[in-house]
């Protein structure tokens, strides 16, 4: 036999990472703070009408890549495959919609959903999903977008992003434009790929969205959702722009971003990366304002983004050691054990993270295994040591030694620390 593996398409993020993706976090945490934003946590599966009603049956995640699965008593599950639908169904379970609004909200953790994995594309990845409900103004759309640009600025990546907008119009003239597609597309289906061929008939909207190489000329020639808008959206798309423009927020208008949700209307937006291959987009959102209604709550708009969290941490780059203990206490023998042992939990209480070896090795393995955790000090403590009440303090850089009180260490340690001593 041999061992388990993780799944498929699942990975584990391990401690040389780790960091990379408490910094992502911090930023999120702080800049949607920043913004009014309150954290939410919603549950990781939820019922499958949830997702069926709110994403729509007709996008790829309804119909291929959902984690369904029935329980014990026989109710249909589903691992949520994106934060939306939760949190809006959070928000209509528990009256938020009562509180001044905009509600603003975020929420961070995994997602699952079904795709075939590749380099930036997993089965459980991982959102910081924005929502700010009942609120129609344009501006707002603006700053929720200025706001996501922040999140990559606070990290250091915007200047390798480009923010791309567009508006798909409103529900109600949307099917005037998707009939225009229909009748430009209709003729050349047999020069598109099975693919768009399949969302000719589905979701014609969708082929915009194709990235084959084949249908690119078609897709160039298509009409425009921009020349299909109301006066309204188009309005509404105009002040966004404007907002943007007097935020300094840069952005490309695209009118063939259509996004891969059905629940999407008049704003939409993509921050995409050219680093990261065909898993180009690291955000993606838009406005939503028939959604809430649609699962049977007020009639309150909404806007909101995910950021896809594996794709910014592969962005940031560059494993990083995480930080080794400032120091490894090394007893050399079952008494001095006894005395180290409290000096380190007084120093670990301290906030120092410090090491202890439990007088089993010699002093050279356990020199050795300092180094190795990259300690800038060891502490040596022996019989003769411990006879006069005393430690050996050593700089494991220069191997230069001198003796400390044993009742001081912990102190002296603390001390140290605070001077700015850090692991190496
Ligand atoms: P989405 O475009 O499906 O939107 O996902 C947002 C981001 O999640 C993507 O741009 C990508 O970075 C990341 N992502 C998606 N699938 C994967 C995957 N399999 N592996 C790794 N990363 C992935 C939504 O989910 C909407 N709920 C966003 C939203 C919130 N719209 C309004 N409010």
């Amino acid at each position: 036999m041999s061992p388990i593996k993780a799944v498929r398409g699942v990975r584990d993020i391990l401690p040389a990472e780790t960091r990379r993706w408490q910094r992502v976090e911090a930023a999120a945490h702080r800049v949607f703070e920043a913004y009014g934003y309150r954290e939410i946590r919603v549950p990781l599966f939820e019922r499958t009408e949830l997702f069926a009603r709110g994403i729509g049956d007709e996008t790829d995640i309804v119909k291929k890549e959902m984690y369904t699965f029935d329980d014990r008593s026989g109710e249909s599950l589903t691992l949520r495959p994106e934060a939306t639908a939760s949190v809006l169904r959070a928000y209509i379970e528990h009256g938020f919609h009562v509180e001044p609004k905009p509600v603003r909200l975020y929420t961070m953790g995994p997602m699952f959903r079904y795709e075939r994995p590749q380099a930036g594309r997993y089965r459980q990845f991982h959102q910081a999903n924005v929502e700010a409900l009942g609120e129609t103004h344009p501006a707002l759309d603006a700053e929720v977008i200025a706001m996501l640009m922040d999140f990559f600025g606070a990290l250091g990546l915007a200047d390798r992003l480009e923010l791309r907008v567009n508006s798909i119009g409103d529900a109600g003239t949307r099917p005037a434009y998707i009939a225009r597609l229909v009748d430009y597309l209709g003729p050349r289906r047999a020069e598109l790929c099975g693919e768009c061929r399949a969302r000719l008939d589905r979701n014609p909207l969708r082929v915009l969205d194709c990235k084959t190489p084949g249908c690119q000329p078609i897709i160039e020639k298509a009409p425009s959702i921009l020349d299909s808008l109301s006066r309204e959206a188009a309005r509404h798309f105009d002040t966004v722009r404007e907002c943007l423009e007097a935020m300094g927020v840069a952005h490309t208008v695209d009118p063939r971003l259509v996004r891969g949700l059905d629940y999407y209307v008049r704003t939409t937006f993509e921050v995409l990366t050219a680093e990261l291959g065909a898993q180009n987009a690291v955000a993606g959102g838009g406005r939503y304002d028939g959604l809430i209604a649609q699962l049977e709550g007020p009639a309150d708009p909404g806007i909101g983004f995910a950021i896809g969290l594996e794709r910014v941490v592969l962005l940031l780059g560059g494993d990083e050691r995480g930080t080794g203990p400032l120091a490894v206490l090394i007893p050399l023998g079952e008494a001095a054990l006894r005395r180290l042992l409290p000096a380190a939990r007084r120093a670990r209480q301290g906030g120092v993270p410090v090491e202890l070896g439990y007088g089993i090795r010699k002093l050279p393995r356990e020199l050795e295994r300092a180094n190795r955790l990259g300690a800038a000090w060891a502490v040596i403590a022996g019989d003769n040591e411990l006879a006069r009440g005393l430690a050996l303090l050593r700089d494991m850089r220069s191997g230069e030694q001198r003796a400390v009180p044993l009742d001081g260490l912990a102190d002296e340690l603390i001390r140290l620390r605070a001077e700015g001593a850090g692991p190496r």
